[in-house]
């Protein structure tokens, strides 16, 4: 059923561009294609292959983007169809992949298929959306807007009240206007995805991110499987092009990956999640305290992630990748509330793991969620995570020449607001640890997408943690204080892995540390990791007594 994933998927570290605000090449105050294209040089430093860019199609902007209004044209305030494709140009000259971002589940109200679908007269677009029969009946379960069109109906939302849901039809319809997914007006709206898919496709773009990709078909079970088979028929697209790859918006790689189809699916952070008690475990407790696992006084363990993410890992294994993201432009940076030696730590921890990782624009630097901005183009409490990206010391700070009023969102005017030009300056710094773990990644088999991870050690409450890639083992230990471990417990644990296999018995030695943040050593029987720590041991780590 699946086609085979891209290969080039094995070594690729992602960075999302959120276009507003990357880089302005002509001084209007928001970001550019040009400006893009100006700092592929940039990304390909950090050791990103691929880019993954938020929707820049025309639109009125009312979901910065996520509004589409013609999706195979793009926003001139971005530049041209044609200033698009010779991005991709050259972006792939440097090795880069280039992934839009499409959104399956709605439309903008000002999309012209919206304007049609809501006339009282019946034509080709009247089945696009989800309309009922009558001016004042609702839709159970599902918002729903009346009042608005001259048809004899009301429409349904999918997100937003400017973003109408695409008709893909419901898995068991029980009302004369609910169409099945069969039906033709869904096998329509089905095809015209495909065409958008097709469009950008043909013009050299590698692949999608995939918008709310579980939101199709409405009343779907729990297995979502309306909505999987929807997926794989229009992910029957990529036939033609066997190197595009795509990621979803899901949270459920199980259903996202092995039902529907997809390459990748982000594990997104969630309220009480894996991936939310990494780094974010403030947002859902009511007790005001911060347990993320890499905050140096948190009370986090890893045995919380663990839980949550094991299966998801198990699930997806071999046909699929997990994504790790340090952040992206729905959620507050990671800076909020980890400090740079926490971000170090944390950032470590993602780079070495198994998957695809998304490194989000201006996380490199450690920039700051300038919280309490008055929202902008739908973003609200997002708003601060959607700044300028803070280049050097030069107005706007780089990102514009044009006049600071005129920006898209101001630049942070803290005094010690870190730019990427004093970061290169300084080789401790956040930005050139990542460099380091990118080129590690790609020098290191072991750290790629595919070999397995395996836990050596998750106990006393989880901290330290450590963990094994191929023949690389991996420890961290974000407390504030050191502490030492007896080899012959991971020894143990890896003759157990090794089973019947000629390798009996393993020898660390401390020649043989790929990476290293802080202090640490392998001595005299112990693995001993400083305070906020972080190791990389090298394969030479093993081998026979
Ligand atoms: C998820 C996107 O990441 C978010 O920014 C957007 O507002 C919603 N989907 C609606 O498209």
């Amino acid at each position: 059923m699946s086609r085979p994933l891209p290969e080039w998927l094995k070594t690729a570290v992602f960075y999302e561009i959120y276009p507003q605000s990357f880089y302005d090449s002509n001084g209007d105050g928001i970001g550019d294609f040009q400006g893009i294209i100006e700092k592929l040089d940039y990304i390909r430093s950090l050791g990103c292959n691929a880019l993954w860019i938020n929707p820049c199609f025309d639109s009125p902007f009312k979901d910065a983007g996520y509004d589409v209004r013609d999706y195979m044209k793009t926003a001139a305030r971005y530049g041209t169809n044609e200033d698009l494709y010779r991005l991709f140009d050259e972006a792939h000259a440097r090795g880069i992949r280039v992934l839009l971002d499409l959104v399956p589940g709605h439309t903008s109200e000002e999309h012209a298929w919206f304007r049609e679908s809501g006339r009282a007269a019946p034509n080709e677009y009247s089945g696009r959306y989800i309309w009922t029969d009558y001016w004042i009946r609702g839709i159970a379960g599902y918002p729903y807007i009346g009042g608005e069109c001259e048809r004899n109906g009301v429409y349904m939302l999918n997100f937003f009240k400017c973003q109408p849901a695409l008709n893909y039809g419901f898995l068991n319809p029980k009302e004369n206007w609910q169409n099945g997914t069969e039906d033709a007006a869904p096998l329509a709206t089905r095809e015209a995805v495909k065409d958008i898919m097709r469009f950008w496709l043909s013009h050299g773009c590698d692949g999608f991110r995939v918008d709310m990709a579980a939101s199709l078909v409405k009343n779907d079970d729990e297995a979502k499987s309306g909505t999987c088979r929807v997926w794989r028929d229009l992910l029957t697209v990529l036939e033609d092009y066997p190197e595009a790859a795509v990621v979803a918006e899901w949270n459920d790689q199980e259903r996202a990956i092995c039902s529907a189809g997809f390459d990748m699916d982000f594990y997104l952070d969630w309220p009480g999640n894996g991936y939310n008690s990494l780094m974010r475990d403030y947002e859902s407790r009511q007790d005001g305290e911060d347990h993320s696992y890499f905050r140096k006084d948190g009370k986090g363990d890893i045995g919380r992630f663990l839980a949550d993410y094991l299966p998801k890992y198990e699930a997806s294994r071999g046909s699929g990748y997990v994504s790790m993201l340090t952040c992206n432009h729905d959620t507050p940076r990671p800076s909020y509330r980890l400090d740079m030696r926490e971000l170090k730590l944390a950032y470590a921890f993602l780079l070495t793991m198994p998957g695809v990782p998304f490194i989000y624009y201006g996380d490199e630097i450690g920039m700051r969620y300038l919280a309490g901005l008055p929202t902008k183009e739908g973003g609200y409490t997002r708003t601060g995570s959607r700044t300028p990206m803070q280049w050097d010391k030069s107005p706007n700070l780089g990102f514009s020449k044009g006049l600071s009023a005129d920006l898209y969102l101001p630049v942070d005017t803290a005094e010690d607001a870190p730019t990427v030009e004093a970061q290169e300056q300084d080789p401790e710094s956040l930005l050139n640890l990542v460099r380091r773990l990118t080129a590690l990644r790609t020098q290191e088999e072991d750290l790629q997408a595919d070999t397995p991870f395996e836990v050596l050690y998750d106990e006393n409450g989880g901290r330290p943690f450590v963990y094994r890639r191929g023949q690389i083992v991996i420890a961290v230990n974000p407390a504030g204080r050191e502490v030492a471990l007896p080899l012959s417990m991971l020894t143990e644990k890896l003759r157990a892995a090794a089973g019947t296999s000629s390798e009996t018995s393993y020898c660390f030695g401390e020649s043989r540390i790929l990476l290293q943040i802080g202090e640490g050593s392998v001595r005299q029987g112990q693995l001993r990791l400083g305070a906020q720590s972080f190791m990389v041991l090298g394969k030479k780590c093993f081998g026979k007594e």
